[in-house]
């Protein structure tokens, strides 16, 4: 197959930043999907639901105007989070779902959650409304090894919580072992996870062979090679408890390329692109409309796009940078290389 046309995807899980960095990459999303849920990591967290309408205006204002987007906003649970928000966040009809960060998991998580056992009304608050739980799946306790920290997590924290809260609509984001797999698959429907193109092209060799390689550097961190083929099967599976959600997570080039570089890898730009190589090197390239496009809106309640997007096998060339308004550059995953196909909003 060399050409297919497929519903516009959304994107389940994206970083878009602020200030420059928003200007310089909202566009790319924008031009692929026609949502995102867009993550709320800033610096202060986008803890209220007054400070997401607020975020909301800045990246609509940051988007082309030839494009129809619609950023799907998110709370950022602090320990300062009050049920009386996350109920006001529910009836909001610009808010989507609340994010879960353990203190210290990743990038801006330090305003997150000491002890995720500890939020209970919170969480009974959210179990009651139904606005989905985000969960950064990782624990950050210093004994356990980096590797290790998903799985850890399904066991001390994911697994207590969902018999507490049984109801629970919860995304494990961005997942990364087959341990996460096959705790999504055990649980009922009201349990999903995504899953990033570049979990599903890359394993850990990536990051480390022949040089370490910081463009590459994200967290969850990229596992051994059977974690990959267990995500590739789970997303290539057709089933609707895993979906789109790229992780796109911009950094300065002076940010990743450090002695202390920055988790993150920045995928928005060919978000499409690196998703349908991953299903065509599966030979599952007829799977791929119902993980980016169908199982996404059916989890959160909306209707699939009805625009399309068409895919072409053809090779292009990624940009070694990409500018910011600010002259720092952006390094986008696999710049200086090559993609495989190219994608054509056809509106
Ligand atoms: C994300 C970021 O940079 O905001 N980084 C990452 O490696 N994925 C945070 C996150 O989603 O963990
Ligand atoms: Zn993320």
């Amino acid at each position: 197959m060399n050409e297919l046309v497929i519903r516009q995807p959304d994107d389940w899980h994206v970083h878009l930043r602020d200030g420059a960095m928003l200007t310089a990459v909202a566009l790319f999303t924008a031009r692929q999907c026609r949502r995102a849920i867009v993550m709320p990591n800033l610096v202060p967290p986008v803890a209220t639901v007054a400070e997401a309408l607020s975020y909301r205006d800045r990246i609509l204002a940051a988007v082309p105007a030839q494009f129809q987007f619609h950023p799907l906003m998110t709370l950022y649970l602090t320990e300062q989070t009050t049920v009386a928000e996350l109920a006001a966040a529910a009836l909001n009809p610009f808010i989507h779902a609340v994010k879960l960060y353990p203190a210290g998991a990743t990038t801006n998580s330090d305003r997150g959650v000491r002890d995720p056992l500890s939020i209970d009304p919170l969480l009974a608050e959210l179990e009651r409304s139904g606005l989905p739980l985000l969960v950064h799946g990782e624990v950050v306790d210093a004994s356990v090894d980096i590797f290790d920290r998903e799985a850890q997590f399904i066991e001390r924290v994911l697994t207590p919580i969902l018999v507490r809260f049984p109801n629970l609509k919860l995304v494990m984001e961005h997942i990364t072992t087959t341990d996460a797999v096959n705790f999504v698959l055990e649980q009922s429907e009201q349990v999903a996870a995504t899953i990033t193109a570049h979990h599903l092209l890359y394993n850990r060799n990536a990051m480390l062979v022949g040089g370490i390689r910081p463009h590459y550097y994200c967290l969850p961190v990229l596992k051994r090679e059977s974690h990959r083929q267990a995500l590739l099967t789970a997303a290539t599976s057709g089933n609707p408890k895993f979906f789109m959600g790229t992780d796109s997570a911009p950094h300065t080039q002076a940010n990743k390329e450090s002695a202390c570089g920055c988790a993150g890898a920045f995928t928005a730009y060919a978000a499409l692109e690196l998703y349908t190589e991953a299903f065509d090197q599966a030979g599952q390239l007829a799977q791929l409309e119902v993980f980016t496009s169908l199982n996404g809106p059916r989890f959160y309640g909306l209707a699939p796009n009805e625009t399309r997007i068409r895919l072409i096998r053809q090779t292009q060339r990624v940009p070694e940078f990409f500018p910011t308004r600010d002259t720092e550059r952006l390094i986008p995953l696999r710049a200086g290389e090559t993609l495989a196909w190219q994608a054509e909003l056809i509106g």
